[in-house]
């Protein structure tokens, strides 16, 4: 078959090449942009620079093709006005009725839509014959798309629209998205339902509709709609990282519509989901965005550092990351273990810079030490009973500890008397006079 593909971003490339590895089909490509032009060549087996608002250039993109599937969607921030909407969903749609008799060979469209016409249904199901409450523009302007497409069904011509979930998968992980939110206390419940679509099954469902000539709204999202809440949960169980404390009685100004999408007609029509639900993988990547969110909260805490736990409290070795901004006071300590010689401590710095003083029980620094991502020195490993502390070098300077648990909070630290307790005046003074020893110290 003669197919093209309008917008070859996350859902459309991924198809292109779905149908370049089964080789059964001729793949034309469009994009807006000159500059990727290049990088699609191989992709498909014609590229074309194509506005699907402008209809010179969609007849051209469509020219003998057999299936057109539209796949466009607003480039970067998709927060854009509707006004930007209507020119990407609607205009193409308006220039596409006006070429249907220019096009012969169209004998099917299909449409990469979304669910999130739907509205707020305050969490009631939704299926294709529930009219679509849209709720606000961007919503509106989603429904009309719908609607010009459908008057471009025609007994030789099938119109099918996919209505998707939220996609996520490979480069839009979910993991990699939630992460950052564990260990936070949030306003709300959490307890809007969505729909969620992995990129493979969004994939797998415009292939099926093009090979068994789907012509009718097909809701496309997993089996399971999720809250945030749940998915956290399940983060938490996968991952061992902190769940996240709800604040039910906040009103939350980000909640998402809360509705749940019934996909029974996608499974009638015999579509089996490769992704029937989120699974997290048993992992925690330590990524940018994980680093920045507990930067973040450091230096939005009082203290000016702030744990995020990578261990239970009974696991038999500590692991967290313990973000530090300039001006946190560690209060010189060491740590003592119940079998005295078992203990260690282990730091690693995954971001900014961070000093290192040893002292001896006197108090008197006895050896300091910059640590650095990207070194020359990177990490430290301490003995159990050597009395240290550290000042931050940089904002958002993050380390990796690694220690020997379990952790025993009244136990766990054996301070130095003779410093002053944190939150004093004198601690400040003395973080203060301790991170100007590391000042031009060479880097
Ligand atoms: N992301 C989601 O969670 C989600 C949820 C529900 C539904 N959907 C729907 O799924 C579809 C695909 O989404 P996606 O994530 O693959 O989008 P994407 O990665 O942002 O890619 C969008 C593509 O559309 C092209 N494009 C933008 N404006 C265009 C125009 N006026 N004419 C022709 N092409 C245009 C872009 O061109 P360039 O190559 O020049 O950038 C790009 O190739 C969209 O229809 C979207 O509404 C997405």
């Amino acid at each position: 078959m003669r197919i093209t593909i309008i917008g070859s971003g996350y859902v459309g490339l991924a198809l292109a090449r779905h149908w370049r590895r089964e080789g059964q089909h001729q793949i034309s490509l469009t994009t807006t942009r000159a500059a990727r032009l290049e990088s699609l060549h191989g992709q498909a087996d014609r590229v074309l620079l194509t506005r699907a608002d402008d209809p010179d250039q969609l007849r051209q993109a469509l020219e003998g093709a057999e299936v057109a599937v539209f796949c466009q969607a607003p480039r970067g921030d998709r927060l854009v006005d509707p006004g930007v909407y209507r020119t990407t969903y609607c205009d193409p749609f308006v220039a596409l009725q006006g070429l249907l008799q220019a096009l012969p060979a169209l004998s099917q469209i299909v449409y990469a839509g979304s669910g999130s016409l739907y509205g707020d249904t305050g969490g009631a199901w939704v299926d294709e014959d529930t009219p679509p409450q849209p709720r606000d523009g961007h919503g509106e302007v989603l429904l009309e798309a719908e609607q010009l497409l459908s008057a471009c069904r025609s007994p030789q011509r099938r119109v099918c629209v996919l209505r998707f979930g939220a996609l996520y998968g490979p480069g839009r992980d979910l993991l990699r998205r939630l992460t950052p939110l564990a260990g936070t206390t949030r306003a709300g419940g959490g307890q809007e339902h969505c729909g969620w679509l992995h990129r493979d099954d969004a994939v797998g469902a415009l292939a099926a509709a093009v090979q068994q000539g789907w012509d009718q709204t097909v809701n496309v999202v997993d089996d399971e709609p999720c809250t945030v809440a749940m998915l956290m949960a399940r983060l938490a169980d996968a991952t061992g990282l902190e769940p996240v404390t709800w604040r039910p009685h906040e009103p939350d100004a980000a909640a998402r519509p809360d509705r749940r999408v019934s996909n029974r007609r996608l499974h009638q029509l015999g579509y089996r989901l490769q992704h029937p639900r989120v699974v997290f993988p048993r992992l925690v990547a330590l990524d940018d965005a994980l680093l920045g969110a507990v930067s973040a909260r450091a230096a939005a805490s009082g203290r000016r550092r702030m744990n995020h736990n990578l261990h239970h409290h009974d696991d038999a070795v500590q692991r967290f990351l313990n973000a530090l901004q300039p001006g946190t006071y560690v209060r010189p300590h060491r740590h003592r273990r119940e079998t005295p010689g078992a203990g260690f401590e282990c730091f690693v710095v995954l971001q900014g810079s961070i000093g290192l003083l040893v002292l001896d029980a006197a108090g008197l620094v006895i050896h300091s030490q910059r640590l650095q991502a990207g070194g020359p020195v990177h990490g430290v490993e301490l003995a159990e009973d050597q009395f240290h502390t550290l000042v931050a070098l940089s904002p958002d300077a993050v380390l990796l500890e690694l220690k020997q648990g379990p952790y025993r909070p009244t136990e766990d630290k054996d301070f130095l008397a003779s410093f002053p307790a944190e939150g004093t005046p004198a601690a400040a003074a003395q973080e203060r006079c301790w991170r100007a020893l590391f000042e031009g110290d060479g880097r």
